[in-house]
């Protein structure tokens, strides 16, 4: 293997993390190129990959359980190509089997196009909805990342296979989480801009995915109709100007790569974990 592609797409940072570490150590085991590439709706028209690339990685988070609608939407624009290997890393916020659908779905869909997907792997990051986990708790989670990216390098390299395979009850649950999409254009409407707190820095306008937060000449930041509800703007404005009225879905940025070289040994799970923590500590433990 000689030349790795590794196309991303990432609201709020987490994939972003998982993909550029994992392009680094691909390189540092002797790669002789490695790319990254964002996947947002600014790459329009059919995707087409050199025919020097061996190996195409699609890394995304979860969505209820699912590919981000954006990755389907790219999906349909892929050259159908004849065994080109590809991977899947999905990124999700709970270490859940239920969250495996994600990749099955659309390794389905890469399928139909003709690639041979040979591994689909997942890295769990912070939970960027609903429930924040704390600095601790995160700063670990980076950590494993990067143990785990090491891992998924040497298993790509080492011709190694694996699928996820979901529960079968995850496949029924997903379904209906499907009208999701429908919602998030609304969600993104009713974001509001603090503009005592807003410096024009324009991190939100340039870091949305779908182009959907502007500046108007007046200094008013507004938000359009195409939102994916990626949690990006929220997350990533350094000032905290943007808020939502459904401020229990969104939640407090991380410090993405400060946590990362956090030298935090200490163990901030709780005694007893129950669900998503007990979850946790396993994968941590893994
Ligand atoms: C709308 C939405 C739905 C989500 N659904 C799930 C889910 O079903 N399962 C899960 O484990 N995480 C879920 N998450 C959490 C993200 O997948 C997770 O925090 C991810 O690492 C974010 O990646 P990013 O920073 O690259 O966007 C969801 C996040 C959002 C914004
Ligand atoms: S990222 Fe925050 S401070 Fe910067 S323009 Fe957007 S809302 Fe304003
Ligand atoms: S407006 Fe929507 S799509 Fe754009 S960054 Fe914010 S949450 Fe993501």
């Amino acid at each position: 293997m000689k030349n790795i592609e590794i196309m991303y797409f990432s609201g709020s940072g987490n994939t972003e993390f998982v993909a550029r570490s994992l392009c680094r150590v691909f390189g540092e085991k002797g790669i002789e190129k490695v790319s990254t590439t964002r996947i947002n709706s600014k790459l329009t028209g059919d995707i087409v990959f050199s025919e020097e690339v061996d190996l195409v990685i699609f890394a995304y988070p979860v969505y209820a359980f699912d590919a981000p609608s954006i990755m389907y939407s790219l999906a349909r624009r892929l050259q159908s190509e004849s065994g080109l290997r590809a991977g899947i890393l999905i990124c999700p916020g709970d270490s859940t089997s239920y969250n495996f659908t994600a990749a099955e779905n659309f390794a389905r869909k890469l399928k139909r196009k003709g690639f041979d997907v040979i591994r689909e792997d997942f890295v769990v990051m912070p939970p960027n909805v609903f429930s924040r986990v704390s600095d601790c708790v995160a700063s670990r989670l980076f950590r494993k990342a990067e143990d785990r990216v090491v891992e998924i390098a040497e298993a790509y390299l080492g011709e190694k296979k694996r699928r996820l395979r979901p529960p079968l009850l995850a496949n029924i649950i997903s379904v209906p989480m499907k009208g999701k999409n429908i919602g998030d254009g609304i969600f993104g409407r009713a974001y509001r801009v603090d503009e005592e707190k807003c410096t024009k820095c324009g991190i939100c306008v340039s870091e949305c995915p779908v182009s959907n937060i502007s500046i108007r000449d007046s200094g008013e930041t507004t938000f359009g109709w195409k939102c994916v509800m990626c949690m990006g703007c929220i997350m990533k404005c350094p000032e905290k100007a943007i808020s939502h009225p459904l401020g229990f879905v969104t939640v407090e940025r991380y410090d993405l790569y400060g946590l990362s070289d956090s030298k935090d040994k200490a163990d901030c799970l709780p005694d007893k974990p129950k669900g998503y923590y007990m979850r946790l500590k396993k994968y941590l433990q893994e």
